[in-house]
């Protein structure tokens, strides 16, 4: 881990080591394979924060599992903008699926509030969600989060697929913003 990075204009420092989310993961795929071994699950992956925690996600389940990928947004810099627009739609039919939403961080839970109330219209068999950091104090939705990495306090934060202004997905440790 770096002792501290550079983003833009900012300066965030070390918080969760890629060896801290790696074993994270491996527990909940544990769980994950005892409800939904023999039951197909599809991951759908939120683009394009989850991209590296559903790849990991997937890769530590040994079981029968499919993905797919959906785009929502609604921040801009360091602040939700609170407009959740589809940008890329559902290709997979996901009637009578077992779906598990992996998604990056729950922060507002604007992004859940919507997305979950869509995905049921389609009926799904069962739907879940599985969260790399969940920020409890943010949290101005209620969103019933089945499998969490992670619990957070109120700060920024990137690395591991999180962003500031496009940048910093890369790095595969996590970090905060220095105060
Ligand atoms: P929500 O709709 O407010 O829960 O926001 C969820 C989305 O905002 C996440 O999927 C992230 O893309 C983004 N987000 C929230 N907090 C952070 C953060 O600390 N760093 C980077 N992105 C964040
Ligand atoms: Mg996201």
């Amino acid at each position: 881990m770096k002792e501290s990075v550079q983003v833009h204009d900012l300066t965030f420092v070390p918080m969760i080591a890629s060896s801290e989310i790696q074993e994270r993961i491996n527990a909940i795929a544990k769980v994950l394979k005892m409800r939904y071994a023999n039951k197909k699950p599809l991951f759908l992956g939120v683009l394009n924060g989850a991209f590296m925690f559903a790849a990991d996600l997937m890769r530590a389940c040994d079981f029968e599992c499919e993905i797919t990928f959906i785009k929502l947004s609604s921040y801009r810099g360091m602040t939700s903008t609170g407009n959740i627009t589809n940008v890329i739609g559902l290709s997979e039919e996901i009637k009578d699926r077992h779906v598990i939403i992996v998604e990056d961080i729950i922060d507002s839970g604007k992004t859940m509030n919507k997305l979950i109330p869509d995905l049921k219209d389609l009926a799904p068999a069962s739907i879940e969600v599985a969260a790399l950091l969940v920020k409890p104090d943010a949290m101005e939705h209620h969103v019933d989060v089945a499998y969490t990495c992670f619990s957070i306090p109120n700060d920024f934060v990137i690395g591991y697929g999180l962003d500031y202004d496009g940048l910093a997905r890369n790095y595969k440790d996590i970090y905060t913003l220095k105060k």
